[in-house]
């Protein structure tokens, strides 16, 4: 009878990794019982709770015993080593296949949590597969009873909806092994090699031999493990001959990609989706989990898109069906990995409602054996029946023993299959194992350069040993002092290895690249005991030196991301490049730094494939600097950006990082098919619409500059000149533009109009105009005359930017562009955004081919006068204040004019009172001096302000040059002393203009109050 029950979900966090400790990232997540706590970084208010079947603390409290096993700190600690974890979730998988369910273990998590250490370990540090499969023979071997088992291993891998057999070299070349359906089966993978084995060591070395053809894959597809799923499926069969049943059972083992890469293309609208698919598996078992978590919350739910992916059909039965599953969430601690492990925690959350209803399997063969032995029975009984009744029946019988014989054969065939493959197999192994022998050997012997992959799993696996004398390496493999590698950029002979008397070198080939220790060679280079290799765009090795060069030190180390940090810094880019002057260990800001490791391997295999295709096209990274949109000018966001070029027309394109990884993904499978699978001679050209190396041409957002608008709310005219600044702080241009406060018909407002204190605007209207005068020494068309530029802006609450016109093929273009805005009635919250923000006014660049930026007008509101109407909000308020009916809002409209009369009356009366009082006094003699006191000390006052605010305004930009200010990346000690220097320099100018200007206005409102007490003084 099938049981339900859900797919049982556990949640493992392991410990920071060197990239984390190295950052100084802090921990956001917390444990306590079987409930996990997740902790927003930015924000100390929001954290979020999960609760599990299982939660493994792998983070603290652990260290190294003599065996090299992580281990708990102290018996009894918190830490969950692998034994923990086997214990908590292997053993219940076991027991179910043991029992004869199917049973299903998948990982799950970002690329680096751990799937692949919880599932199939780390040296010593052994995974749930090997455990398994250890305790699998060790309860075998113990039981008691007349069972015979037979257990096949198989291992696959997924990668671009493609199924490749780890343990068969025929099938990558052969594109792959086919999906089948089979009604009772269910879908299987046609041809896969199942191997039977009888103990663990066995199954070790076919996971060794899985791994190899993995790495080597990899390496030569230059594909990422990180994007293919591993699938172990052990195929266990257990004959109950004296029971005369059979219990047969699947247990599949999943290491899937790492989650991100499904959102990483999925977050952001491509031209070019990402067909293919890389991720389509992975995207696809998140659909299936929501809709089976969906029918358990009592969702209609239509369709469940089994069949949309390889993985989901392969899971079909484990998800939802004959399995009984667990879910093995693995999570980073760290605070820069936040998000991804948030969406962890969901997908996992959202993996526990499913509901599966598994059954214990009897297979069909062994049905079949039994019914043949129900026949035997049968037909010796009808025999001797018919020797009993004494009937010569002669043809009878020899047919019923033909029949006997028949089937005993069969069931000898069906029971003795399984000893013949195993025979098959230890042959097998023999020679396979004989080439793992002798590396190791060579190990002991000669130096060596092992591969260094993404995957820390995969690295090692590939080692190419440099003996006495020349080695050429390189695609060839034609001779045999030929150490064959592939991967992109590698030339047929790349370069030249020698050994003589105990000293290795490196001598690169003309035109290849080889870097050392992050710094290109291009002559003889000898190397040393763990040097860094990269030879062509980035195939990684570690430099293993002679046996007694080695002096048992951790070479784990010098992991891919050492590798790819050693070359950012040979770039001049350093996580301390970023964070000038700002807390080292902001999240956002170490997010960017390996946003960066991690994309340039990446932009330097595009370049490589770009090259090899002839694209002309090329990559490089950005890092671009988000206050230039940012109304406040805060300096803190980041974010890295791929600039794509022409070579020969420099067009250029701005890519996000995820739509560069989608495109790269792109790009992989062309070169894959042009170059790779060799299609490129009788393949028309790609058409222009399929190619990820193009686009069509956009406007390009250059830079922006800050108007800032506070003289606004003093009515004070502002004329500026400001630099406009690209993403990485250089200048692109110098914008003249003003902002003139105005009348309603745009006449310029006088000095008598300045407002001493800005909240007599509020509820009145305000009309300003900002005028777009010049743009002198654009870049942009300095570097190709054929280009444009246009200045966007949005102001306030217009939801739409706004665009000037198109000036196109001059470096000084005039712009002569006016807009003029209305407030109606000022509200508070148009006044605040007046004194604390600034206007950004982007310049778009334009390049031929491109389309012009155009201004939306949809539901822009203009006044009779031709000004957009701003602030509108207010208006509705007011409107909604007023009521909905027209009725209720013209009785309101009334009582606002009743209002209205009434304070005129009031000011009417006293201003009638002081004209009485004045007069009086004027006939007792006095001066008639006073009520022009008033205006003429505003007047004073105003002018003051003005100053004050056009030398602030002078202060800014000082403050914006100031941050800007960096060393530059090639800068010595020198370099950074005379940096220093000019730096204080700069401070220090900054804080005298600022002193000055706050002198100035102090001096300027003393001598407005002497004035203003000398005059009174005159009366008194
Ligand atoms: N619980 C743990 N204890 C100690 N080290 C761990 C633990 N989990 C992971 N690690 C280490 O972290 C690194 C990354 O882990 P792993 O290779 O398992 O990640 P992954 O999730 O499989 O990544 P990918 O998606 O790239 O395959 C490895 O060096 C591994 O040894
Ligand atoms: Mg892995």
């Amino acid at each position: 009878m099938a049981s339900k029950d859900c797919v049982k979900v556990a949640v493992r966090v392991r410990p920071f990794n060197k990239r984390e400790r190295d950052a100084g990232s802090r921990c956001v997540i917390s444990m306590t019982s079987n409930s996990i706590t997740i902790q927003d970084p930015r924000n100390q208010q929001n954290s979020r709770a999960f609760t599990f079947d299982y939660a493994y603390w792998s983070h603290s409290g652990f260290s190294r015993n003599k065996d090299g096993l992580f281990v708990p700190e102290e018996a009894g600690g918190r830490y969950a080593d692998q034994a923990n974890v086997f214990h908590g979730l292997g053993q219940g998988i076991l027991d179910n296949a043991l029992h004869g369910y199917n049973a299903t273990l998948l990982a799950y998590g970002q690329t680096g949590s751990g799937k692949s250490y919880s599932m199939v370990g780390n040296g010593p540090n052994k995974g749930l597969i090997p455990s398994l499969c250890e305790r699998l023979f060790q309860f075998f071997r113990n039981s008691q009873d007349s069972r015979q088992c037979q257990v096949f291993f198989s291992m696959l891998e997924i990668y671009n909806e493609l199924v490749i057999d780890l343990l068969s070299k025929a099938s990558r070349s052969a594109g792959g092994l086919r999906v089948r359906e089979d009604q009772q089966r269910g879908f299987y993978v046609e041809g896969l090699r199942r191997v039977p084995c009888d103990n663990a060591v066995q199954v070790e070395q076919l996971m060794e031999q899985g791994t190899r053809t993995r790495t080597t894959a990899a390496t030569h597809m230059n594909a990422n493990s990180s994007r293919s799923h591993m699938l172990i499926i052990v195929q266990l069969k257990q004959i109950f001959s004296k029971e005369c049943i059979t219990k047969q059972s699947n247990i599949n083992l999943v290491d899937l990609a790492g989650s991100e890469r499904q959102r990483s293309s999925g977050s952001e609208a491509d031209r070019l989706k990402e067909g293919t698919a890389i991720n389509l598996s992975l995207t696809t078992l998140g659909n299936v989990i929501s809709a089976l978590a969906d029918m358990t919350l009592g969702k209609k739910v239509v369709h469940i898109p089994y069949r949309d992916s390889i993985l989901t059909k392969l899971l079909q039965s484990a998800l939802g069906g004959n399995s009984r599953t667990v879910m093995i969430a693995t999570v980073s601690p760290a605070d820069i990995c936040y998000e991804e492990s948030l969406s962890t925690l969901r997908y996992a959350e959202r993996a526990k409602r499913i509901q599966n209803k598994a059954v214990v399997n009897e297979s069909p063969t062994e049905r079949l054996v039994k019914e043949l032995k129900a026949e035997n029975v049968k037909l010796l009984l009808r025999m001797s029946r018919l020797g009993q009744e004494g009937r010569r029946a002669d043809d009878e019988t020899k047919e019923l023993r033909r029949l006997l014989t028949h089937n005993d054969l069969q069931i000898r065939a069906i029971q003795t299959l399984w000893e013949q493959h195993l025979q098959e197999a230890l042959k097998d192994w023999e020679t396979q194992y004989a080439t793992i022998t002798q590396e190791r050997r060579m190990m002991q012997m000669y130096p060596y350069i092992m591969n260094v992959n993404e995957d820390a799993q995969l690295s090692g696996v590939v080692k190419l040993f440099i003996q006495e004398g020349e080695w050429d390496i390189g695609l060839a493999d034609n001779s045999p002092r030929a150490l064959s590698i592939r991967g992109l950029g590698i030339q047929e002979k790349h370069a030249v290895f020698s050994s003589h008397q105990r000293r290795v070198s490196i001598t690169p080939v003309f035109g290849s690249k080889v870097i050392v220790n992050g710094t290109s060679v291009s002559k003889n280079t000898e190397l040393q005991h763990l040097d860094r290799l990269v030879l062509g765009s980035n195939s990684t090795y570690l430099y293993i030196g002679f046996p007694s060069e080695r002096s048992g030190e951790d070479w784990s180390r010098y992991d891919y991301d050492y590798f790819q940090s050693e070359l950012a810094a040979a770039e001049g880019i350093h996580i301390q490049s970023l964070c000038v002057g700002q807390n080292q260990t902001d999240p956002s800001l170490l997010a960017v730094f390996y946003d960066y490791i991690k994309l340039m391997p990446m932009v330097t295999e595009a370049n490589q494939m770009s090259k090899e295709l002839k694209k002309g096209v090329e990559f490089k990274l950005e890092i671009k600097n988000l206050a230039m949109s940012d109304s406040k000018g805060h300096d803190l966001e980041k974010e890295i950006a791929v600039r794509v070029t022409t070579v020969e027309s420099k067009q250029v394109w701005m890519w996000s990082k995820s739509k560069f990884v989608n495109r790269k993904f792109l790009m992989e499978e062309v070169y894959q098919q042009e170059v790779v699978g060799g299609e490129r001679a009788d393949r028309a050209p790609l058409a222009r619409d399929r190619d990820p190396f193009w686009d069509p041409l956009e406007p390009l957002h250059l830079g922006s500059a800050h108007l800032w608008l506070q003289s606004l709310a003093f009515r004070i005219p502002l004329e500026e000149q400001v630099e406009v600044v690209g993403p990485e702080g250089t200048e692109e241009a110098i914008l003249q533009a003003q902002l003139v406060a105005c009348s309603p018909t745009g006449l310029s407002l006088g000095e008598d109009d300045i407002l001493i204190d800005p909240s007599e605007l509020l509820g009145k209207r305000l009309d300003f105009q900002l005028v777009l005068d010049q743009c002198c020494g654009l870049r942009w068309v300095k570097e190709a005359r054929n280009r444009g530029v246009q200045i966007g802006f949005q102001v306030f609450d217009c939801t739409q930017p706004l665009y000037s016109p198109a000036v196109w093929h001059n470096v000084n273009p005039l712009l002569d562009h006016r807009v003029q805005f209305t407030s109606l009635r000022t509200s508070q919250e148009l006044l605040n955004y007046l004194q604390s923000n600034a206007l950004v006014l982007e310049l778009w660049g334009l390049q031929e081919g491109c389309s012009e930026l155009f201004s939306c007008m949809d539901g822009v509101q203009m006044t009779q006068e031709d000004g957009i109407i701003i602030d509108k909000m207010s208006e509705s308020e007011n409107m909604a204040k007023t009521g909905g009916s027209d009725l209720s809002s013209s009785l309101h409209a009334l009582h606002q004019d009743l209002e209205q009369l009434r304070n005129a009356n009031a000011v009417l009366r006293k201003e009638n009172s002081t004209l009485r009082d004045q007069l009086h006094s004027a006939r007792n003699g006095e001066h008639f001096l006073r009520g022009s006191l008033r205006p003429s000390c505003d007047a004073e006052f105003a002018k003051a302000l003005k100053v004050f605010y056009h030398s602030m305004t002078s202060v800014r930009g000082q403050l914006q040059r100031l941050r800007r200010h960096k060393p530059s990346e090639e800068a010595d000690l020198l370099g950074l002393r005379l940096f220093v220097d000019e730096h204080s320099y700069l401070l220090k100018d900054f804080a005298a203009q600022m002193e000055q200007c706050v002198t100035t206005l102090k001096q300027d409102v003393a001598a407005i109050v002497r004035r203003k007490r000398e005059k009174s003084g005159i009366w008194s």
